[in-house]
């Protein structure tokens, strides 16, 4: 008996997990395996972030050089292995900056060509006015306040967003202002937990955090972090759950060893031919047919 695939988590669900009390469960994923896994472990939304820039593509410490064409090929290639995450394309810098047409324009493409469920842009602003065009043009769109890894050289560098009054009540502004202009979700990140918790109450949409707190309506992380394949410093929100690096270290390692040692392969891993024909390909036995052909 075959299977039945399982359906696509429907948009305004979210907002109803929202009211329920229900947790948000959003991951970063860039490939058909963490796909596959992240539906596998039930969540409820993956994002294609342009974190690819650092934990796939090799930029360090910025997001900012990966192209529409990379974020559309990896977005792809997550929509076709999740069957039931919403999988939300993440529009790269450069892609919706210029203008409300061109950030339509792009926006379709995730939609259509990458077969994205959803967008995400990061920043009030000029944002805002992209947000409520986009949605306009029928595609789902997620903002994205606080820390705006796109705008990190103005914002100082990678830093908590939101620490005085002034900065909070920005924040909260600007959640509003994405939900009026239409954005279904907002992600908080890098916001203390009491601003990330007064956004979370004013807003009918999910927030979804990723280092604002508990409070918010769902949590995000970057499948890299969270499993261990980043090496190096992480910000203090990331909780490790596995230590992956470590893992594929080694196992490379053991690899490399047996083949120079010559452990590797072992029988169980060789294919052998049946007798006769071993002994016909090494010469010790002529083939009757071949005698023909030959003469
Ligand atoms: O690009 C990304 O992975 C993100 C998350 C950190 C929210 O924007």
């Amino acid at each position: 008996m075959s299977s039945v695939p399982p359906s696509k988590l429907a948009l305004p669900e979210l907002a109803a997990m929202k009211r329920r009390g229900d947790k948000i469960v959003m991951v970063t994923a860039y490939d058909a395996p963490g796909a596959r896994f992240a539906e596998d472990a039930g969540v409820d939304a993956i994002l294609v972030g342009d974190t690819a820039a650092m934990v796939v593509l090799g930029y360090e410490g910025t997001t900012v050089p990966v192209t529409m064409d990379e974020m559309l090929f990896l977005t792809r290639t997550v929509a076709r292995s999740a069957r039931r995450p919403l999988v939300i394309g993440d529009m790269p810098f450069g892609s919706y900056q210029v203008s409300d047409e061109e950030a339509v324009r792009n926006a379709i493409r995730f939609f259509k060509e990458a077969r994205a469920d959803a967008v995400k842009l990061e920043g009030a602003g000029p944002s805002l006015s992209r947000a409520r065009a986009i949605a306009g043009a029928g595609i789902p769109v997620m903002g994205h306040v606080g820390l705006t890894p796109q705008s990190a050289t103005m914002l100082g560098g990678f830093k908590t967003q939101g620490k005085t009054a002034e900065q909070a009540r920005r924040l909260v502004d600007e959640a509003l202002a994405l939900e009026d202009a239409g954005c279904f979700a907002v992600v908080l990140e890098a916001v203390p937990a009491p601003v990330a918790g007064e956004i979370t109450r004013r807003l009918e949409v999910p927030t979804i955090g990723i280092g604002a707190g508990r409070e918010c309506d769902g949590q995000v992380l970057v499948y890299h972090d969270l499993l261990g394949l980043t090496e190096g410093h992480l910000p203090r929100f990331v909780k490790r759950y596995a230590n992956l690096s470590r893992e594929i270290r080694d196992a490379l390692e053991a690899y490399a060893h047996e083949v120079r040692e010559g452990v590797f392969p072992e029988d169980e891993h060789t294919y052998e031919m049946p007798p006769g024909e071993l002994e016909l390909f090494a010469g010790r036995q002529e083939r009757p047919e071949r005698q023909h052909q030959t003469h």
